[in-house]
């Protein structure tokens, strides 16, 4: 029965065997399955129990098999050797109807049981991962919670803000709307005054300031420096408020005694605006609206450059109104006669391109007084 073999053989896959007899003595057993048990055998018959403990209280079982009246019993055997734990599983074989002696097979299962542990580890293991992860997410779903409620708070006050910034806005707004509509009063309260006072100028600072601001826009000028040209047109003869109406009515030639009177006005214009905060130098143009270009104007002879851009648009718009509208107390030459006037001192005492350009505003048609 024993071979080198089958010992081999047996060893290679954990199997070893010993046989038993009828008076259940082991008659043979392999040094592997002594050296498997950590057990010393002389090679005299000694009793299975004292090798095989596990057996112990089923020897009614084991005396069947070896008698031949049972094929086969089998138990498991835990056993702590001299350095280790180790599993096996007990077979007791016999061929039925075979009386006198069996055999006793012992199956290493002690890595299987390792691995069984080590799986039931790992199951642990991961449950217990499985279990914190629960719990993480538990967490993470009140901290969701928590920002989400922290978000809406903030959305809550965001929209206060909103509310309060948009409001501060209306206010703003109405309040600037204010100071531009009293902006718009005033300069035209001092339009009228001066119109109330001298049947001269009606109208007539209208209407120069709507041509100055034609001439402006067809010069490609900024909306900004439009408005201002608009407001000194507006004002620009509020000076005459000093000059005495009859001079400014008078038929015929004036003294030079009253015509320097009259020449004042730019001045006294300027005195009248000069503290008043425009956004643009209204008070300067108004003070240069009878400056020419080759240094005849008054009041002060300033020429070319020194003449701000927009009094020179002024004093052109200002010389076609004066002759191109009807005035109460004289028939108007016309505005044919108005235009020849300019196109004559058209870059003498006026500036070509501001000419050019207000010629073609009424040649071309785009500006007319008759839409007053
Ligand atoms: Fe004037
Ligand atoms: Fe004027």
């Amino acid at each position: 029965m024993k071979s080198v073999i089958t010992e081999a053989l047996f060893s290679r896959f954990g199997i070893f065997y010993a046989i038993i007899n009828t008076d259940l003595q082991i008659i043979f057993i392999e040094d592997s399955l002594c050296r498997f048990l950590d057990i010393e055998w002389d090679g005299t018959g000694q009793d299975v129990f004292d090798v095989l403990p596990e057996m112990v209280g089923i020897e009614e079982d084991i005396r069947n098999v070896v008698s031949g009246r049972r094929s086969e019993y089998s138990l498991l055997g835990i056993n702590r050797t001299l350095y280790e734990e180790i599993f096996f599983n007990i077979y007791v074989i016999n061929s039925p109807g075979n009386a006198g002696e069996a055999l006793v097979v012992i199956r290493d299962v002690t890595k299987e049981s390792l691995y069984r542990q080590s799986i039931q580890q790992s199951r642990n293991e991961i449950e217990l991962l499985q279990r914190q992860l629960m719990q993480k997410n538990l967490d993470l779903d009140k901290t969701n919670r928590d920002l989400l409620k922290s978000r809406d708070e903030q959305q809550v006050l965001n929209q206060v803000l909103e509310e309060k910034v948009h409001e501060r806005t209306r206010q703003l707004e109405q309040s600037t709307e204010l100071a531009m509509r009293l902006f718009h009063q005033t300069v035209n309260s001092l339009m009228f005054a001066l119109e109330k006072r001298d049947s001269y100028t009606v109208g007539h600072q209208r209407r120069v300031s709507r041509l100055a601001c034609a001439i402006a826009r067809e010069l490609g000028l900024s909306d900004e420096a439009v408005e201002g040209i608009r407001v000194a047109g507006y004002l620009h003869d509020i000076g005459k408020i000093y000059v005495p109406s009859e001079f400014l009515t008078k038929p015929g030639r004036l003294s030079e005694e009253e015509f320097n009177v009259i020449k004042a006005h730019p001045y006294v214009g300027f005195e009248i605006l000069r503290d008043i905060e425009f956004p643009w130098p209204v008070a300067s143009i108004v003070l240069q609206h009878h400056e020419r270009i080759d240094g005849t104007g008054y009041p002060m002879g300033l020429e070319g450059d020194q003449i701000k851009f927009e009094a020179k648009i002024l004093s052109v718009a200002d010389v076609v109104e004066a002759m191109g509208t009807n005035r109460p107390y004289r028939i108007s030459p016309g505005i044919d006669r108005a235009l020849e006037e300019i196109s004559k001192q058209k870059g003498i005492i006026y500036d070509a391109g501001i000419v050019d350009a207000c010629i073609r505003l009424f040649r071309e048609g785009i500006f007319s007084w008759t839409d007053e």
